[in-house]
């Protein structure tokens, strides 16, 4: 058994020279969002939920963006209401939140 049972990484990387970046679509908000509600609902730990900053992921087009492991399942978010139903669905029941998924053709 894995030391988590699902982790979520959150893109915060923001750029300085004019370019596209996570952090400039609300991306630590809903980090800190996730983290809060994670805690809140007892999902954190270990046998439970981790949500991590990451840096760029690679996939700025559809920032801000988040993947969930092991399941490599991508989102992209809006709002805090959009971080709710994945923590929710996901994150405690195991189920894929499908108007979130990022699209397979969305890269840098
Ligand atoms: S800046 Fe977020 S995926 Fe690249």
């Amino acid at each position: 058994m894995s030391y988590f049972q699902r982790h979520i990484f959150f893109c915060l990387n923001q750029r300085d020279n004019g370019e596209n970046s996570c952090a400039q679509h609300g991306a630590q908000a809903g980090f800190d969002h996730c983290k809060s509600r994670v805690k809140k609902l007892g999902l954190a730990g270990p046998g439970g939920v981790r949500v991590n900053k990451a840096g760029c992921l690679d996939r700025c087009a559809g920032g801000p963006v988040a993947v969930v492991y092991p399941d490599a399942v991508w989102y992209s978010f809006v709002d805090n209401s959009d971080i709710d139903e994945i923590v929710e669905s996901h994150l405690k029941n195991g189920e894929v939140v499908e108007r979130l998924v990022l699209p397979a053709n969305i890269g840098k």
